[in-house]
């Protein structure tokens, strides 16, 4: 196979051979990363780049600074990429040393460009043992490594949908077992094995048992966890060793932690070191005033109880902010204020930092200065004014004559070269300090990257320290957000008790509320008692707001429950234990699921789980089947979660039918969404009443959606037909016109 081919694509075969085969290879040549055979007629096509042929090999590559933007394209077209860079400095009559530095995964993108700034992009791993499930997800930017174990599969998917892994490993012996689970790679079994994780564990956390981790007794968890170690280091090559003014500080340094980092990330780290004091400042003045401050002195007053969480949630965020002045000067005295991204081309440190680098630098600028002086000697020497010492990367340092003065060239001149308008000589004196200049340039760029990689260590050092703050920013960061929106848009304290109630005056969408230009937003009540009124029925047209309000509340239950202010006016919330929604479902076939059987796994999940201290939001349920079925199944839904669960239950619908269930049982009542009729149009009001709708204006709405008319009008006829859309599925044949279109046969052309 190699025969025949160069030294450097057996060298590319070679590195081929180690990496699975749907692992993209880019191969560093020069400024490129170049792929070649199918990986680039695939890579081509994925990243629009042209294909070319060398040797009739197919190849297409990019540019090695632009890499991270076309990696991303990979990453995000499902693929893996294993990154090869040269492990050598080039040498005359010398192939060049290449190696794979990194493979990069949707579970292991650390470049800060590929990632959003805001979101967590986890590696996870699942493992089935002993009829427990491990569950272990690690963020390889932050450093954050997380293990769980469930005893019954559905805790392990919940853990899954909130946890949202970007990629999940699990062993290729439980492949059927987890065939259902997105972004799942299989990977060697072995690396699964209890005992072995165990052991990876504690060689990772340099410690002798995992008791003080509290997980020793959790060998599914473990297993989990342990898988995750060892893809990083032996199938990523990823070094593991963990573990906006102020920047994103948590993922600079788990890049220098991972040794992707640059000087930049330093730079970074050092401008969030430097606003600490700043900031731990502000944050004892805030003690201070919750400490000292008005209010919640009385006995029995509601709020004291809250000043003494803020306190102690204060004392935890001050505490976790570590100043490290040292680290931060260290920093601050070694690099320059903008190094550059590549860590072997000099510029990263300043003048004074290291006496050796600095001769090195005075070096090379001495030798720069001779050159200049050495112009104006040889100028005057010969009498040609226009004679110029230059530089190029082939030559190194010339002497260039036009042609014109050609005859007054000295005699210990050597020509090197003939150009268009003249020659090009050097001479030993040149040739000798242009030795020097390079050399002095050379060692300096490698002092440099030494001094980088020295510098990073007595940096990571603190890295616990620097993980802590970071994450007491990250709080502090989120509970300021929700302060500053809380009072940006008048939200108010809500009232959380142990009863079932749910009291909501002037509820608002806290999205929509401020998302919506052309009209306000209508804040509207809820109230459910969790006895006489306890499942709300919401009836109305299309495009009325049903979604949106049932969103709202559930949206306003979840921000009291994290400690957050709500847009309302006041509200009262009977504590719940979990939220449970059911909003429209996607289709997901790759996972041999049809858009009904989603719904209805959905629901499921509902009646088999909810309380009587949920809180339960269904935005129609059985739309994806026929409309008797559907009714059947939405009804006895609302039966079961009303009389068995009796859990608070708002329940967006377009059967009416469903509205009958008010007068049979006591704890369901009617809510819709008001609507005007003007002329031929409905005018929205976006007020929850009480009651039930009987209309939903579908083609109404259908109308301002664009639909054309004729398609209207043929509608229309069958709507009349059939006032009653639960017998459309069911009922007898429709009568058929002469065209086949069915007739009216009570035409009321109300609204149109
Ligand atoms: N309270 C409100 N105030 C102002 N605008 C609102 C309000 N509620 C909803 N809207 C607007 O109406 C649009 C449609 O609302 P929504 O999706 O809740 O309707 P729906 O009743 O669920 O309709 P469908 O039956 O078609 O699902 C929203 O996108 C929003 O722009
Ligand atoms: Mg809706």
């Amino acid at each position: 196979m190699a025969e025949g081919l160069t030294p450097m694509m057996q060298q590319y075969q070679r590195l081929r051979k180690s990496i699975p085969p749907d692992t993209f290879l880019l191969f560093r040549l020069g400024d490129f990363y170049e792929l070649f055979f199918e990986d680039a007629k695939e890579a081509s096509s994925l990243l629009n780049v042209a294909l070319t042929r060398r040797n009739g090999v197919p190849m297409c590559g990019v540019p090695y600074h632009a890499a991270p933007a076309y990696i991303a394209k990979l990453i995000k077209a499902g693929r893996r990429v294993a990154v090869c860079d040269q492990t050598s400095e080039a040498q005359p009559g010398k192939i060049v040393s290449r190696d794979i530095t990194q493979v990069i995964t949707a579970g292991t993108v650390s470049e800060l460009n590929l990632l959003e700034a805001n979101k967590a992009n986890y590696l996870g791993a699942v493992y089935a043992s002993d009829g427990l499930f491990g569950f272990a997800y690690a963020d390889l930017t932050t450093g954050e490594f997380r293990l769980m174990q469930a005893a019954d599969h559905q805790s392990l998917l919940d853990a899954l949908v909130r946890v949202g892994p970007a990629e999940l490993l699990v062993s290729e012996e439980q492949r059927e077992q987890f065939a259902a689970l997105e972004n799942a790679t299989s990977y060697d079994s072995y690396a699964f094995l209890p005992d072995q994780s165990s052991f990876v564990l504690c060689e990772h956390f340099k410690t002798k048992s995992l008791d003080g981790f509290g997980c020793a007794d959790m060998p599914a968890a473990i297993g989990a966890a342990g898988s995750i170690v060892h893809y990083l280091k032996h199938q990523l090559r990823r070094k593991v060793n963990q573990l906006k003014i102020i920047r994103d500080c948590e993922r600079a340094a788990g890049r220098l932690s991972q040794a992707s980092g640059n000087a930049r990330d330093l730079v970074s780290l050092r401008v969030s070191l430097e606003q600490l004091p700043k900031l731990r400042a502000e944050i004892r003045k805030l003690k201070e005033r919750v400490e000292y401050g008005t209010g919640a002195k009385e006995a029995g007053d509601p709020t004291a109880a809250t000043n003494g969480a803020h306190r102690k949630m204060i004392d935890r965020i001050h505490e976790g902010i570590h100043e490290m002045p040292e680290v931060a000067a260290k920093l601050a005295g070694a690099l320059a204020d903008e190094p550059p991204l590549a860590l072997k081309e000099g510029g990263i440190f300043r003048d004074g930092h290291n006496a050796d680098l600095d001769e090195l630098r005075s070096a090379a600028r001495e030798g720069k200065n001779w050159i200049g002086e050495l112009q104006e000697r040889e100028i005057a020497a010969t009498g040609i004014k226009s004679l110029k010492v230059r530089f190029n990367s082939v030559f190194g340092y010339f002497i260039e004559i036009t042609k014109s003065n050609l005859a007054e060239v000295p005699q210990h001149y050597t020509r090197k070269q003939t150009t268009v308008g003249g020659e090009r000589f050097i001479t030993p004196e040149l040739k000798d300090i242009e030795g020097k200049i390079l050399g002095a340039e050379e060692r300096s760029r490698n002092l440099e990257y030494q001094l980088f990689q020295q510098l990073r260590d007595e940096t990571l050092r603190e890295i616990q320290f620097i993980q802590e703050t970071a994450s007491a920013i990250a709080n502090l960061d989120a509970i300021t957000s929700l302060a500053e929106t809380a009072r940006l848009f008048h939200y108010c304290r809500p009232q959380l008790d142990e009863s079932l109630r749910l009291s909501i005056r002037d509820g608002r969408h806290p999205v929509l509320d401020q998302r919506l230009i052309e009209e306000k937003f209508v804040p509207n009540d809820t109230e459910l008692d969790g006895e006489k009124e306890r499942l709300a029925i919401i009836t109305g047209p299309n495009m009325a707001g049903k979604s949106t309000y049932i969103r709202q509340v559930a949206l306003i239950v979840l921000m009291a429950q994290m400690g957050s202010f709500v847009p309302a006016t006041s509200a009262q919330i009977g504590l719940v234990d979990r939220i449970f929604t059911r909003v429209g479902a996607n289709d997901d076939l790759s996972r041999g699921q049809s858009t009904f059987m989603i719904e209805m796994n959905e629901t499921a999940n509902i009646v088999n789980n909810a309380t009587a201290r949920s809180l339960v939001i269904l935005d129609e349920i059985g739309r994806g089947t026929s409309t008797f079925d559907g009714l059947s199944i939405a009804w006895s839904v609302a039966e079961f979660l009303h009389d068995t669960i009796k859990a608070r239950t708002l329940f967006a619908t377009h059967y009416h039918e469903l509205t009958k269930l008010a007068e049979q049982r006591k704890g369901i009542c009617n809510l819709n969404v008001a609507v005007r009729e003007w002329n031929d149009q409905i005018i929205f009001l976006r007020k929850i009443v009480s009651g039930g709708a009987d209309k939903s204006y579908g083609i109404q709405v259908a109308r301002l959606a664009g639909l054309p008319k004729e398609l209207l009008d043929r509608e229309i006829l069958a709507h009349m037909e059939q006032p009653d859309t639960s017998a459309s599925q069911t009922g007898k044949p429709r009568k058929k016109t002469k065209s086949g279109m069915p007739t009216a046969e009570k035409p009321q052309l109300d609204l149109l």
